[in-house]
């Protein structure tokens, strides 16, 4: 078996990785289960995926858990999904703990259920103080409703006489990821290739990695194999490559 971790360079890493966790309920059904029992076996690869990403060295790690879309979704996969949220915070409190990790939302969380909402704060809470990775779950998500977001917090700034010039107007502190730096490389499973309303601003000069794999089945080895991906890549920002070179 190819051991992709060795093979990493740990001088060339992203800071922060963006992931799209997709494809569970087309997983689930390939078995005959209802989707919910995709989301129930994707809680694995959210595990494997956080310790990949601290033992190795990414800062930040930012996963898609749930667009702003997704309420239209039948109500019993919402509530189900809402359920194993709040289960899986409760759960892993410890194992956050264990290696370090900080807990992060971002998104409208004011419209989350309760005690879906209790539960993220009390283990941001909790995991403040950690060091070695933040994890930010995108929750009631959507980059269109954040650039809304801030658009509404700036214009409240610039009314109340904070901001007096427009030029100073810096958008990403009105951002929901402000203080993260931009994710450098993003990844979606289940070869669907689109970006689905995620972190548009942030992923401006992100390098994208698309998988076949199913998000149930991503283990640490495919998160290994996407960072080696990425660093084959020449990241210009705009310029030649002469230009980097120099
Ligand atoms: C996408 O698959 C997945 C989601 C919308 C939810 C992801 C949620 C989890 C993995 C559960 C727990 C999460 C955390 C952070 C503890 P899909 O339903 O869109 O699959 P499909 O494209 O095959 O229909």
């Amino acid at each position: 078996m190819t051991d992709f971790k060795s093979q990493i360079d740990l001088q060339k890493l992203p800071k922060h990785v963006a992931v799209i966790m997709d494809g569970n309920g087309r997983w689930a059904k390939r078995t005959g289960m209802p989707r919910i029992f995709g989301h129930r076996n994707g809680v694995k690869a959210v595990r494997e995926t956080t310790e990949a990403a601290a033992e190795i060295g990414v800062k930040y790690l930012t996963l898609y858990a749930f667009s702003t879309e997704n309420w239209s979704r039948p109500e019993a996969e919402v509530n189900a999904l809402m359920t194993l949220l709040v289960a899986t915070l409760g759960k892993e409190l410890k194992t956050l703990t264990k290696n370090d990790i900080r807990l992060n939302a971002i998104g409208d969380l004011k419209r989350l259920p309760k005690d879906c909402y209790n539960e993220l704060i009390k283990v941001i809470d909790q995991t403040k103080h950690h060091q070695r990775m933040t994890l930010t779950l995108a929750l009631n998500y959507s980059g269109r409703w954040e650039i809304q977001d801030a658009m509404r917090k700036a214009a409240f700034a610039f009314k109340s006489g904070d901001v007096v010039n427009i030029e100073e107007l810096d958008i990403e502190q009105y951002l929901s990821t402000q203080g993260l730096p931009d994710p450098e490389f993003l990844i979606r499973t289940s070869g669907e290739q689109r970006l689905s309303n995620y972190l548009l601003w942030q992923l401006a000069y992100a390098e994208f990695y698309f998988t076949e794999v199913m998000w149930p089945d991503f283990r640490k080895d495919d998160f290994y194999k996407a960072l080696l991906d990425y660093q084959d890549r020449e990241r210009r920002f705009g310029k030649t490559s002469e230009q980097l070179n120099v």
